[in-house]
């Protein structure tokens, strides 16, 4: 694999190394295809898109942009549903036209149909350029959750207990957060060009480790990630353990 690790001091300069990546990549290329993550780790390249957008630095009028996933059993105007998160952080904020966002459709009346729709809008056009990610406590990208197989296309996956809780913290109560989600699979995550992985925080440190430096297994779904030929990895120093470090070559 060829990966790029990049270490940064504060999330503040992670963000902005983040966005930058992508404004500059907007910028040779205008057509873009991104692939957009959300949970709390891309919020800072968000705000700070949303801010070069404002500065005149970039355009997103002819990018297009596929999320990796959405919670099953919300409507898609609750606040918690990612098509919120999306507009709230982003694209309210920037010119990429609506007919160009796409998020999997969890209202759809057939699921299954709405996850073959989803592939194959991805393959018409062309190939993700680049596609953000994050990394949940279990190793989860997108919501892959560890499991003994994992589905390569976008399907409905019932998400972990872990999960659940780790997402409690925006809903009232438990019972509240969804159950089940649409996700792109890894199939489709690793059909992308590029992979930018951002990682915040003291309490991924383990997980990143064993993400980047263990066996490669579908217990640990970021794992396969080592297998992507075009990784990048912008991460805070306190989420850098030595061996990391050291099996990574910085
Ligand atoms: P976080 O989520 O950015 O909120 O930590 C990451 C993920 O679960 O993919």
């Amino acid at each position: 694999m060829e990966m790029r690790m990049m270490i940064f001091k504060s999330y503040e300069e992670l963000s902005e190394a983040g966005a930058t990546i992508i404004v500059d990549l907007l910028n040779q290329k205008p057509k873009a295809v991104f692939g957009l993550a959300t949970g709390g780790t891309p919020v800072g390249i968000y705000e700070q898109l949303s801010k070069m957008y404002s500065e005149h630095k970039v355009s997103f009028k002819e990018a297009t942009s596929f999320n990796l996933d959405e919670y099953v059993g919300i409507p898609q105007q609750h606040p918690e549903s990612y098509y919120s998160y999306m507009q709230q952080h982003l694209f309210q904020h920037i010119d990429l036209p609506a007919e160009q966002a796409f998020i999997p459709n969890s209202n759809a009346e057939q699921l299954k149909e709405e996850c073959e729709r989803y592939d194959l809008l991805i393959q018409q056009n062309g190939q993700v350029d680049l596609q953000i990610l994050g990394i949940g406590h279990n190793g989860h990208i997108g919501f892959n959750e560890p499991a003994q197989g994992l589905l390569s296309g976008t399907h409905i996956v019932e998400l972990s207990d872990d999960t659940r809780r780790a997402n409690a913290r925006f809903f009232d109560t438990m019972d509240q957060v969804p159950k089940f989600a649409i996700t792109m699979g890894v199939g489709t995550i690793l059909k992308a060009r590029q992979i930018l992985l951002i990682v915040k925080g003291a309490d991924k440190a383990d997980i990143i480790e064993r993400a980047l430096t263990g066996p490669i297994t579908t217990e640990l779904p970021a794992s396969l990630l080592q297998t992507h030929p075009h990784l990048t990895v912008l991460i805070t120093e306190d989420a850098v353990t030595p061996a990391t470090k050291e099996r990574t070559r910085v």
